[in-house]
């Protein structure tokens, strides 16, 4: 073999073996890791962003539980992809960073790269409430943040991100929006139950037993 023909065997190889080793990132067997994102890693399939994220290296996904997709589920698949790509922001968010935001940060989203996007459809509200509470909303004029942090389900820093949030963000003009439930109505925390003088201990003492 002349030395030509092996140097460039050699860098064929090294390319392939290069391009084996970039792993794409696969988030549906990430999410398939936790059952209660089950519902959301099958829409995410459906909607084909799985594939469109999988080259992505910086992501933060705001999942959200089974019991919570019922707003989305039955929407058409497509009005559900619009929404779903708001729910992948093209930047890394874990609990440290959070925790550092002042106030309120706008965020990328990957609707934002569909170019369907109208004005701030494709950005997100992100801010830190008072108390170590956070809320996303869309950062459309006038959207409420309607979506709470539940917790932080996944992370390595600084490229995937996984947070639960408590349901889905719909920007205005793309579907229905869902708003969050009335807080529930104030009642007064339950009487303290009266001290009983005469507790018994049923570890000890008890009759019937020598
Ligand atoms: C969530 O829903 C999927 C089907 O959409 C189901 O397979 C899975 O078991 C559910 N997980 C839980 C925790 O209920
Ligand atoms: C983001 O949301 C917060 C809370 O609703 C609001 O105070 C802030 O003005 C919003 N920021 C932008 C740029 O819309
Ligand atoms: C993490 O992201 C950086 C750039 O943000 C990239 O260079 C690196 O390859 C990524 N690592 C993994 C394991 O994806
Ligand atoms: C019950 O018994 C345990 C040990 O026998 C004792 O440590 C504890 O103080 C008792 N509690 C009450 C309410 O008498």
């Amino acid at each position: 073999m002349n030395p030509k023909a092996s140097s460039l065997i050699l860098v064929t190889l090294f390319v392939f073996f290069i391009s084996v080793n970039v792993e794409s990132f696969d988030v549906t067997e990430l999410l398939n890791r936790y059952p209660d994102l089950i519902g959301f890693n099958d829409l995410l399939t459906q909607t084909k962003i799985a594939e469109s994220i999988a080259n992505r290296r910086t992501i933060t996904i705001l999942a959200v539980d089974n019991s919570s997709l019922a707003g989305i589920q039955s929407r058409p698949i497509d009005e559900v992809q619009k929404i779903l790509s708001d729910h992948v922001i093209l930047d890394y968010y874990d609990m440290k960073k959070l925790r550092k935001l002042q106030k309120s940060v706008i965020v990328t989203t990957l609707y934002q790269t569909t170019g369907v996007a109208e004005k701030g459809q494709g950005f997100l509200n992100v801010t830190h409430m008072p108390g170590e509470q956070f809320v996303f909303g869309s950062a459309v004029k006038g959207a409420v943040p309607v979506a709470k942090l539940v917790k932080a389900v996944y992370a390595q820093p600084f490229n995937v991100s996984v947070l639960q949030v408590s349901q889905p963000i719909v920007a205005p003009g793309i579907g229905e929006v869902i708003l969050p439930p009335p807080p529930p109505p104030y009642t007064p925390p339950p009487a303290q139950p009266p001290k009983s003088s005469s507790s018994s201990n049923k570890t000890a003492d008890s009759p019937g037993f020598r």
